[in-house]
């Protein structure tokens, strides 16, 4: 659903019942305007490398087939002791330490994931203990689109008032629900984590302070047969034709609802920080929304599909190299499991 207004929500769950929501969703809405400032960001990944040579060697596949219908030539893997919170952890640790903020000055963690270490409790609790935050800590699972929708209940809570700090973190282990023997998921996934900082910010004269300003969340469960783990199972199944179809639809049609909202365009855009799933679709998306090569975030080729990690480990490698400013717009967007999409577009600044 659109989360800017009721009208679009409704006509969003009108929409679900008979085709999804993306292709009919009507675009556009008024602005979320959440004035924050992004402290701080960093990036984790597990020692082990996966390269299209490995699995050549074990599967019938070849790296010309994965590179040209993925983009993927590598993936990290995790080895012993090393865990979606380890990976988390380290993520948060280090966008603490680039903001220079003490983890008791942390109101709120939340940990975007589909590979929760253990059902009970959640992984963001362990994180939270790690870590030495404060306050509370929770799971958030939309699988890859899962850090989108952290951001924005992150804002939620700072625009409601008493939270000052939310630590957004996006970490997998999606090697753990990967079939090493099924070609059609093995030479997707890989593990990582990334991190941002909010903090509350008063509302800047004339609206340009930074924020998140649009939001997009949906969902249409009608996908469910086509990618997750199926009961009984331990494994991620997907129908890799049909996600691909839904999640290109999804994805454009989500980033434009957001560059509707907040009523610019591409041209006015930094940077595009799209969920790293395959090159193609990352390719088709930036088409369609006017983007060239060069305000693109892409690092599929060294980490394939981290799921919830994606995003905020792309965007932090973007912000390493510097290809963020103060004031700049950056449009994040994810389409993952459910499926469940999101996008949102931020004025970036410290
Ligand atoms: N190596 C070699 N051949 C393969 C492989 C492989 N790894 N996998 C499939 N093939 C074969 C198929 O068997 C088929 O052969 P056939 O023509 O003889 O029947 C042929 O290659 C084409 O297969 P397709 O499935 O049509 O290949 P496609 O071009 O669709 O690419 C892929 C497959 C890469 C999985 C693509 O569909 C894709 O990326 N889909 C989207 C995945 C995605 O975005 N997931 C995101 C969500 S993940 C989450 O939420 C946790």
């Amino acid at each position: 659903m659109t989360v800017a207004t009721a009208a679009t929500a409704a006509a969003s769950r009108t929409s679900a019942a008979s085709a999804p929501a993306a292709a009919t969703r009507p675009p556009g809405g008024p602005p979320v305007r959440v004035p924050c400032r992004f402290l701080g960001w960093g990036a984790a990944v597990p020692g082990g490398r996966l390269t299209n040579a490995d699995l050549e060697a074990r599967l019938d596949t070849s790296d010309a087939w994965i590179t040209e219908r993925t983009g993927i030539r590598e993936r990290r893997t995790s080895g012993s002791g090393e865990t979606t919170a380890s990976l988390a952890t380290a993520a948060g640790r280090a966008a603490l330490e680039r903001a220079g903020v003490a983890p008791s000055e942390v109101d709120l963690v939340l940990l975007a994931t589909t590979t929760a270490d253990t059902p009970c409790p959640s992984t963001a609790a362990h994180v939270q203990h790690a870590l030495g935050t404060r306050g509370p800590a929770v799971d958030v699972n939309a699988a890859c689109a899962g850090f989108v929708y952290g951001l924005h209940l992150a804002a939620a809570a700072i625009h409601a008032g008493g939270l000052s700090r939310v630590l957004v973190i996006g970490g997998e282990r999606i090697t753990a629900i990967t079939d090493p023997d099924d070609r059609a998921t093995a030479i997707l996934f890989g593990d990582g984590a990334g991190a941002l900082l909010l903090e509350v910010a008063q509302p800047a004269a004339g609206e340009a302070g930074p924020g998140l300003l649009a939001v997009d969340l949906g969902g249409d469960g009608s996908a469910i047969p086509h990618l997750g783990i199926p009961a009984g199972d331990r494994y991620l199944r997907m129908d890799g034709q049909e996600v691909f179809r839904r999640a290109t639809r999804a994805m454009a049609t989500s980033c434009e609802a957001v560059l509707d909202g907040a009523g610019v365009s591409a041209e006015d855009v930094a940077l595009f920080v799209p969920h790293q799933a395959n090159r193609r679709i990352i390719d088709a998306t930036a088409a369609r929304l006017g983007f060239p090569a060069d305000r693109v975030a892409v690092n599929i080729d060294r980490y394939g599909n981290t799921s919830a990690a994606s995003v905020p480990m792309a965007l932090a490698e973007a912000l390493d190299a510097g290809r963020l400013s103060s004031g700049d717009l950056v449009l994040l967007s994810a389409v993952g499991a459910g499926l469940s999409w999101g996008s949102t577009l931020l004025r970036w600044g410290a």
